[in-house]
């Protein structure tokens, strides 16, 4: 996929041509952006007009307010509540709508929304894990098939994509994102609000997706979950933004406002980015929701001295739907009465809610197909677990191969030891929608199933599954008592996969680890098993970046294959046996060591870079190394690449011109296989540091032994400029470095010249 067909087609681009400031020092006055929407459709706004004008201040009040499925009452439907969220019973679900449908004054439906995150019965990888396929494909296939199976019991509106960025693998919440660069991010978020949503969210089978957390919720201090940011406002827009807006350029039409303060300025209290960016400058004209109690917590942040004062400063801040606290239903009617907040305002947001409930055609069609919902051939269909199996093959990163250990030969007698080696529960990973444990083909069944070999099966240890208030590290993995177990079972077979990593509930909201070593003494169980001297691969099943140099030290295959959900089981089958040829490169660095967070490989440079020779530079005394263990975008193949031949169509260029970069990818191997050819690019001289790298294009391709091919990037205006600090998109004329590669240390470079 070409820059070009990503802005273009995908609207997954941060901006055009045309959009772009241009004035000689790369200076103007000018804002950036044009409205990413077009003109709104008449008809639906003068319904939204009409039925505005009949609503009291109470039933408007009861628009904005959005509550959980424990608290959803028969009350509230017939008071005209806007949302219900959780809620998954379609029997319930339609209850609830008749009462809203017959027995409320103004005959509103109500939204009802779940997050579907990764799958809602069908459960693909992790999102941190298909953002590994490189291929948008894979998202858009699992968003599709997760609006089809919610939108069946009653969900018209998923919780999702989520597109925060982070640099902090300690940070739980990592695994629901896309990584650290956002024009990857940005080319996801598109993918699945397409896939979700198609281009009318108002078929039956497509769901509105609700693109989270407004913004820069994925860099909390030290990793802690919903912990304070502090951004300067080019990163902010460099980096933060960039995936939101190619969400809503994609078509999304609601946005979840983040649980973190920005500046001291919480997300969901926020006007600059809720108003002032996402809704005047971007021109968004669907609606905000804010996260869960996020808008009563603003008093814990010490902006609101109570709820009153919350609830007026989000909803003035843009805030329009408030999840689970009832701040402004409570407190509404005198906030008007005293002029904190207005009736512009408060018509405003529920303007647009109605909006978006008219675009879904709710009004038209607010009740569920009960026979389709309760029918269980509704769901997990042999179509969606083959889509899933293809998408979690395609989402595995080989981190090692020595010796070429992988692949294994399905007819010898194979060892499956482990902690995850059995589990179903942990494949899932976190945010496992309506996914059942026994959906899952586990480790241990899918290398069964691809064997003709004989199987046998080792735990060595187990990990502890226990939630926070019962959890204790010390039980993971914590004892050597089953290693000669697994030993023997090693020595016994062929050759060994042995499946290591971190529990579901490692991952995910409020789930930060203050290590990123594998925990317990699985570390341990590995050196044993190596030691027997049999091929043995590592399957990490795991949610974020780990410190895995032990591991690479010991074992001589290593596979990256996250959570890879429903069909994990036969995803790592398919690869360890070579029927799958691993293609996955990583969204995101892996550290050598926990104390180099954060890490990642589109930093800005600094006065003294980073040089183990030497002492008065940007270094650790007690690392031999610059560089993390594994890069951005690296992941190695069954066979070999070369990339060559990097070309340009232009030594120069205007600011309104376009340089296509070209590069040739040969598989250099013996068997057939996916390489994703890179393109990143460097400013090197500018107003403003500009990171090392960035990437700007990505193509997966697929090669037979010995064949080429030529993949092209078509660049503008919107890759060689960026964001300063004033908010303004800059295009500086200079010289902008190409690199073309298999991962974000590309070497292969040429240049061009940006010109007045
Ligand atoms: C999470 C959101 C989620 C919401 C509703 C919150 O705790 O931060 O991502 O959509 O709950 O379940």
């Amino acid at each position: 996929m070409s820059a070009a067909m990503v802005a273009g087609a995908l609207a997954a681009g941060t901006l055009t041509a045309t959009n772009v400031l241009a004035d000689g020092g790369g200076a103007s006055d000018e804002r950036a952006l044009a409205p990413v929407r077009g003109a709104p459709d008449r008809s639906v706004e003068r319904r939204v007009d009409r039925l505005l004008a009949r609503m009291t201040t109470e039933e408007k009040l009861q628009q904005v307010q959005l509550l959980s499925d424990g608290q959803i009452t028969d009350e509230d439907a017939r008071a005209g509540v806007g949302g219900v969220f959780s809620l998954t019973d379609p029997a319930r679900i339609d209850e609830l709508q008749r009462i809203a449908m017959t027995e409320s004054r103004l005959k509103i439906p109500i939204l009802f929304a779940f997050d579907t995150i990764h799958g809602y019965r069908t459960i693909f990888p992790v999102p941190l894990g298909a953002a590994s396929s490189f291929d948008p494909d894979v998202a858009r296939t699992d968003a599709k098939i997760g609006a089809r199976e919610s939108t069946t019991v009653g969900i018209k509106q998923i919780y999702s994509p989520m597109v925060d960025l982070s640099h902090e693998p300690r940070w739980g919440r990592i695994v629901e994102g896309n990584g650290e660069d956002p024009y990857l991010g940005s080319v996801f978020a598109a993918a699945r609000v397409k896939g979700a949503q198609g281009d009318d969210y108002s078929r039956p089978d497509r769901a509105i997706t609700s693109v989270k957390h407004f913004v820069a919720y994925g860099e909390p201090e030290g990793g802690r979950d919903y912990d304070t940011t502090d951004l300067s406002e080019q990163r902010l827009r460099n980096l933060y933004l960039p995936p939101f807006k190619a969400a809503i350029e994609a078509g999304a039409d609601t946005v979840m406002c983040s649980f973190n303060a920005i500046n001291g300025v919480p997300g969901c209290a926020n006007p600059y980015t809720e108003t002032d960016i996402l809704k005047k400058e971007w021109g968004f004209d669907g609606f905000v929701e804010s996260d869960y109690t996020a808008v009563t917590e603003t008093i814990n942040h010490g902006t609101a001295a109570d709820d009153a004062e919350a609830g007026a400063n989000a909803l003035m801040a843009g805030t329009d739907s408030e999840m689970v606290s009832t701040t402004i239903r409570d407190h509404g009617e005198e906030l008007l009465a005293d002029g904190r907040i207005t009736m512009k305002r408060l018509d405003d947001a529920v303007r647009r809610i109605l909006r978006v409930k008219f675009r879904a055609g709710l009004f038209e069609r607010p009740y569920v197909d009960q026979a389709k919902a309760v029918d269980p051939a509704s769901f997990l269909t042999p179509a969606d677990r083959e889509a899933a199996r293809t998408a979690a093959g395609r989402s595995m990163v080989l981190l090692q191969n020595d010796d070429r250990t992988l692949p294994l030969d399905p007819a010898k007698n194979t060892a499956v030891i482990g902690p995850l080696a059995d589990s179903q529960h942990d494949l899932l990973g976190p945010w496992w929608g309506r996914g059942e444990d026994a959906d899952v083909v586990s480790v241990l069944s899918g290398i069964t199933a691809g064997s003709t070999g004989t199987t046998t099966y080792a735990q060595g240890c187990a990990l502890s599954n226990e939630e926070p208030a019962d959890y204790d590290p010390a039980e993971d993995c914590p004892s050597d008592a089953g290693f000669a177990e697994a030993v023997a079972a090693a020595n016994a077979a062929d050759q060994v996969v042995l499946a290591v990593g971190e529990t579901r509930e490692m991952s995910g909201e409020a789930a930060t680890r203050s290590t990123l070593d594998l925990p317990g003494r699985q570390e341990e169980l590995i050196d044993a098993i190596a030691a027997t001297g049999k091929p043995v691969v590592v399957v990490l099943l795991n949610g974020r970046p780990l410190t895995l140099g032990d591991v690479v030290d010991s074992a001589p295959a290593v596979l990256e294959a996250w959570f890879p959900g429903v069909e994990g089981g036969n995803a790592v089958a398919d690869v360890v046996f070579g029927e799958v040829n691993p293609g996955g490169k990583l969204p995101v660095s892996f550290p050598q060591r926990l104390g180099q967070v954060p890490i990642y490989y589109n930093h800005e440079p600094t006065g003294r870079p980073c040089d183990v020779t030497q002492k008065y530079n940007s270094r650790y005394r007690d690392l031999r190394s610059c560089d993390p263990l594994f890069p951005f975008g690296f992941g190695l193949s069954y066979t070999t690449f070369d990339i060559s031949d990097l070309r340009l169509s232009r030594s120069t260029v205007s600011r309104k011109g376009r340089v296509v970069a070209s590069m040739t990818v040969t598989n250099t191997g013996d068997v057939a296989g996916d390489e994703v050819a890179q393109l990143y690019l460097r400013d090197p001289v500018a107003s403003i540091s500009q990171p090392v790298r960035r990437l700007r294009g990505f193509e997966r391709v697929t090669l037979e032994p010995g064949a080429s091919t030529t993949v092209r990037f078509t660049l503008d205006a919107s890759d060689f400029g960026f964001y300063d600090n004033r908010g303004r998109f800059v295009v500086e004329p200079g010289e902008i470095q190409v690199y073309a590669g298999a991962d974000s240390t590309a070497t292969l470079t040429k240049s061009f010249q940006v010109t007045r």
